[in-house]
């Protein structure tokens, strides 16, 4: 079984995108490896949230993952903070380090671009606190998407580096895990093809809204002035709703509709109004969840110390391992 270990970052509610993206996929994998997914607190630092909002997104993050189907029976499902060996390991990557590798990282040029009064440590040394999260566990695979590929590569370089500079084959060079089929993309409701939380907040249904937010969302939802001419190819956002239809809705419902659209005889507002249905229904069971489990603190507890239990032997083997490798030994 293949150590696998993944990051979530602390924003909150999720969304049909998260879900049908990384989540879905968190879902087998749980299944088949042994995983490591927690929700990376300590990153989130590096854009000073409050305290208050810095607990919320974290509890949120983590009730929307077990409605969802996250089992903390077979996955390590943690708190980054709650396993302080990954802030030591941490330490002792920064020593080697280098300041120009980290500067060159592209996603440390885009922060200083967005936040350029907030250009912290934490920012250049994002790529060692990574690094850091995946090899305390000493994970062979990541799975991320397109946008983490370089600071894979970067996990790697650290983790060649260490065994280099003391001549052992301690740490694996973790890989990017890959899903094999086609990942599932949601549109967002604005026209766009991605549904996004940093795009548009309004664009997005996130799995424990309630019913009348999805129908006022989905009625808002970007559309055209309708074909007028049979089978016509149809608008991007057009497509996108039959992209979410095609998933959430059964098969005669969308090929109805496909019908109506391809004889000119669509009514948008007939089509939104069972799409709207249709959502609701997908997602009641997460719904129902989500409140479940956000009013059951006592369950949430259990299952962070769990995870922390876990994570924290594994990550404590590691640092006994690499304190002796660097040469920290007892007298
Ligand atoms: N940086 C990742 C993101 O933005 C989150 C993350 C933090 C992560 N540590 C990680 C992902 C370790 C994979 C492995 O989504």
């Amino acid at each position: 079984m293949e150590i696998v270990v993944s990051g979530i970052r602390p924003t909150g509610d999720l969304h049909l995108g998260n879900y049908f993206g990384a989540l879905k996929n968190f879902l087998k994998m749980q299944h088949q490896n042994n995983c490591y997914f927690f929700i990376a607190d300590y990153h989130s630092l590096t854009t000073h949230p409050t305290p208050e909002d810095l607990h919320g997104n974290v509890k949120r993050v983590l009730v929307n993952y077990l409605a969802a189907g996250l089992d903390p029976e077979a996955a390590t499902i943690y708190i980054q903070s709650d396993v302080p060996q990954v802030a030591e390991l941490y330490l002792l990557l920064n020593m080697n380090a280098y300041i120009g590798e980290l500067e060159r990282v592209a996603s440390f040029k885009e922060k200083i671009r967005r936040q350029p009064n907030n250009v912290n440590a934490g920012l250049l040394t994002y790529p060692t606190l990574m690094a850091a999260d995946v090899i305390i566990h000493r994970a062979q695979k990541v799975p991320v998407g397109k946008d983490q590929e370089q600071h894979l590569e970067m996990m790697r370089t650290f983790a060649n580096r260490f065994n280099r500079m003391y001549n052992i084959d301690y740490f694996p060079e973790p890989q990017a895990y890959n899903f094999g089929e086609e990942l599932i993309k949601i549109p967002g409701m604005d026209g766009s093809t991605k549904m996004s939380k940093s795009d548009n907040e309004n664009s997005c249904i996130f799995l424990g809204d309630a019913p009348e937010l999805i129908r006022k969302k989905v009625m808002k939802a970007v559309s055209d002035q309708g074909p007028t001419t049979a089978n016509q190819p149809k608008a991007q956002a057009v497509q996108n709703l039959f992209n979410i239809m095609k998933i959430v809705s059964p098969d005669e419902v969308y090929l109805h509709f496909n019908d109506l659209y391809n004889s000119c005889q669509i009514r948008y507002g007939d089509m939104k109004k069972q799409l709207a249905e249709d959502i609701i229904n997908f997602t009641a069971p997460f719904r129902e969840k989500i409140s479940e489990l956000s009013a059951d603190n006592d369950y949430l507890r259990k299952v962070a110390e769990l995870g922390a239990e876990k994570a924290r032997e594994s990550a404590a083997k590691t640092i006994k391992e690499v304190r002796e490798i660097i040469g920290f030994k007892p007298f």
